[in-house]
């Protein structure tokens, strides 16, 4: 053989001993790091008394090919009292489908990656906290129903990824933010879908947008049966469903490895409100939702280090 041959040859075994290599190596940090996540801490990692709430087959999003278990339906459809069959549910998937992406946008987990994700609640501690930069700093940051940013940055952030909203707390969005539906009745679905085409006509228990500015591309729809599970497994059928507050914080547990949470509960005098409003009176109104379970819930999941709890003072 010459010495170009030679060369050639010794070229070959060495990439191909480094291609072998390579792919040991791989193999080798798949099995160290199995499919937990590059953040300090990992979510999923052992822990019983939280993974008896997590039950990660429960996917918290609809896509275009789920298949809703008709129990799930028949339980979501009592939450406003939808009179609609499932079938009339079905139809109207498919045709929010038909405008929106067939899957929703998320970004999977990985043993080289760490998501770190901030769930901004509205609560009135956040006033003077001055967590915006904290909150921006985050991969993703979520927001929720009327929750604004322009003229609180300093506080709360301008930064959002998810915006969390059903059509009675409809609001634009940038064409950068996701908007998550929170879907409580079949109207819902239809109102997303029209109001990001020709416009919604109908009514609810109390006005809603007709139009919304959101990108289309960008929507993402709560599954009925992730409210379902969260109702069930998280809060033991407390209340009659979860608040959007406490869906949003079960959802960044299911698609982020560190959870921040902002904005919840009371300021330090035990006072409930907006931080974007002037407090009106003292009392704790949480509606149909179980307040202080969820509540509880939360501090407890501070306590065992699975969310980092920022109080506001
Ligand atoms: C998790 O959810 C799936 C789908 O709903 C269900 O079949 C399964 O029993 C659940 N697992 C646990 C441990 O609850
Ligand atoms: C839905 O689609 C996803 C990927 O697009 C796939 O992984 C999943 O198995 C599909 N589910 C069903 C029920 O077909
Ligand atoms: C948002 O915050 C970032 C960093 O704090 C800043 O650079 C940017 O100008 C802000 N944008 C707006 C619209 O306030
Ligand atoms: C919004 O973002 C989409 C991509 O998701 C892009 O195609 C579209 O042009 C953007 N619209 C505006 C008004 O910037
Ligand atoms: C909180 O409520 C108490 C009693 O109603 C009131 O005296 C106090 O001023 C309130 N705090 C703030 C920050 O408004």
């Amino acid at each position: 053989m010459n010495s170009k041959g030679k060369a050639l040859v010794f070229l070959l075994c060495v990439t191909g001993v480094s291609v072998l290599l390579r792919g040991y190596a791989l193999k080798y940090c798949d099995l160290k790091y199995q499919s937990i996540c590059a953040c300090k801490r990992c979510l999923s990692e052992d822990d019983q008394w939280f993974m008896k709430f997590v039950n990660k087959s429960v996917k918290p999003f609809l896509s275009a090919n789920t298949s809703l278990p008709e129990s799930a339906f028949n339980w979501w459809k009592r939450l406003q009292g939808e009179r609609g069959s499932y079938s009339a549910y079905s139809k109207t998937v498919e045709g929010l489908f038909e405008i929106v992406p067939p899957k929703p946008d998320l970004v999977e987990p990985s043993s080289y990656r760490c998501r770190t994700c901030a769930v901004v609640g509205n609560s009135g501690n956040l006033k003077g906290s001055r967590y915006g930069p904290l909150i921006d700093f985050q991969d993703v940051v979520i927001r929720m129903n009327t929750g604004r940013t322009k003229g609180y940055e300093a506080d709360v952030g301008n930064k959002t990824t998810h915006h969390i909203m059903y059509p009675e707390s409809g609001m634009d969005l940038e064409n950068n933010t996701h908007l998550v539906l929170f879907p409580f009745k079949i109207q819902d679905l239809l109102w997303v879908t029209k109001a990001l085409t020709t416009g919604f006509t109908g009514t609810s228990y109390m006005p809603v947008k007709s139009k919304i500015k959101a990108n289309k591309q960008l929507v993402m729809v709560i599954s009925p049966a992730f409210i379902k599970y969260v109702h069930e497994t998280w809060l033991q059928k407390k209340g009659r469903y979860p608040s959007t507050g406490f869906m949003a914080l079960v959802m960044a547990l299911h698609i982020c490895d560190e959870v921040h949470v902002f904005g919840y509960g009371a300021d330090k005098d035990g006072n409930w409100s907006h931080y974007w409003e002037k407090l009106k009176n003292k009392m704790l109104r949480t509606g149909v939702h179980p307040g202080s379970q969820e509540y509880d819930f939360i501090l407890q999941l501070k306590e065992k280090q699975k969310i980092q709890f920022y109080s506001g003072w």
